[in-house]
């Protein structure tokens, strides 16, 4: 039977670009993507595992889709979260996880049987859609054990790819549309195929597609090689932009972080990049509410927010997960983890404001001249 699918995506670049392959692969077996949830007859949801919340807003969505249309259409739930749930519910009728998609089509078949699956999780053979930007990732899984997170335990080891493949992938890709390359890991940083690292890759990638701007994500501070910042400086192309996630300022909760820096070394990086490359946009990723974060370490990442100056930042509370160490240690309340989010945020919005302004009056007197 031929289905008219519909998917869609929650969670960070590397679920959106499983649902570009998700898609290029049952397009490939004739099935057609349907114009809205209602005229699918398979309905995908591609989720995401990182915080609970993340998990229930999938979960909801598609218990919801289940009783509007009883057993009309066939439900599948894909990503991070297939492979993390503990019981899959029943009105749930495929989990394929993220080493899995290449036997998706067959899945999808009635008479497919679990004996067939034989998968690695290798996607470059693929021929994805590329919108203006395009989604190229250059590692697969993570080696961090970060000890919050449950990342690792989805995407398994950190392998990273050929860079013969990835411009290879580029190039077949890109679209008339295409105006970035987007290059995505869970640790850019630690990029290493034989004697290639990341600046190495990028700069072939920057030498290779001069007309397209090339961006990077996600930096890990511990791996972060200051040369990117001086290839932006150089390179027009290069985007002046640095996803740098700090998670916190209080160097006793990185190490039960398990980060490997300490708030000197953050700072450092920060304060050689804009001396370097004074345009640049840092953003950043920090957590509040961990187990054992007394109110002093708290402080601590207030005063770090307020001295490295973020142009933005994703700032979460933070979330038990399976698997994980952290669930191991005393929790801070949830109430005390809520008002310590809601301090953060604004504290980190009146600098975005601040930022902003000044930004905008800078650019106003550059143009009068
Ligand atoms: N590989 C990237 C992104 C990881 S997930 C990195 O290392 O930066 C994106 C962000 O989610 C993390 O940076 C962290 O701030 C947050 N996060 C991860 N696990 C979490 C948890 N258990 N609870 C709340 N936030 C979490
Ligand atoms: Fe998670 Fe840390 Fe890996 Fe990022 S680096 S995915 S936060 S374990
Ligand atoms: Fe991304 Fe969420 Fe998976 S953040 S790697 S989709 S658990």
């Amino acid at each position: 039977m031929k289905h008219r699918f519909h998917i869609t995506t929650y969670g960070c670049q590397m679920n959106d670009y499983d649902s570009l392959v998700i898609e290029s692969l049952l397009l490939s077996e004739g099935h057609e993507k349907a114009l809205s949830i209602d005229d699918a007859s398979l309905v995908i949801v591609n989720g995401c595992s990182v915080r609970e919340h993340a998990e229930e807003r999938a979960m909801g969505f598609l218990s919801s889709v289940r009783k509007e249309t009883k057993k009309a259409k066939k439900i599948v739930l894909a990503g991070c979260l297939a492979r993390s749930v503990e019981n899959i519910p029943d009105f749930i009728d495929i989990a394929v996880s993220p080493t899995e998609y290449a036997n998706f089509p067959k899945m999808v078949n009635d008479n497919f049987s679990f004996t067939e699956i034989e998968s690695t999780g290798d996607y470059s053979g693929v021929n994805i859609s590329s919108g203006i930007t395009l989604l190229t990732p250059i590692s697969k899984g993570c080696d961090n054990f970060c000890s919050y997170c449950i990342v690792p335990f989805l995407r398994g080891k950190e392998i990273s790819f050929s860079p013969e493949n990835i411009l290879m992938q580029i190039k077949r890709s890109i679209s008339k549309e295409t105006k970035e390359i987007m290059l995505m890991g869970q640790n850019v940083n630690s990029y290493m195929y034989k004697n290639t690292d990341f600046s190495s890759l990028a700069a072939m990638v920057l030498k290779e597609f001069k007309d397209m701007r090339v961006r990077f994500i996600t930096s890990h501070p511990k791996d972060f090689s200051i040369k990117l910042v001086e290839m932006m400086s150089e390179n027009k192309n290069f985007c002046s932009h640095l996803h740098l996630p700090l998670q916190s300022g209080s160097d006793r909760m990185l190490s039960l972080m398990h980060r490997k820096y300490t708030i000197k070394d953050f700072t450092a990086i920060v304060d050689s990049a804009r001396k370097l490359l004074p345009e640049i946009t840092i953003t950043s990723d920090i957590m509040v509410g961990l187990p054992q974060e007394s109110e002093g370490d708290f402080q601590e990442t207030l005063d770090a927010v307020k001295t490295l100056r973020f142009d933005d930042a994703f700032m979460y509370r933070y979330s038990p997960r399976r698997f994980t160490l952290s669930r191991y240690f005393d929790e801070v309340s949830p109430d005390e983890g809520l008002s310590r989010l809601k301090k953060l945020i604004e504290t980190q919005l009146i600098i975005k404001k601040e930022k902003a302004e000044a930004y905008e009056v800078a650019t106003r007197r550059k143009n009068q001249g």
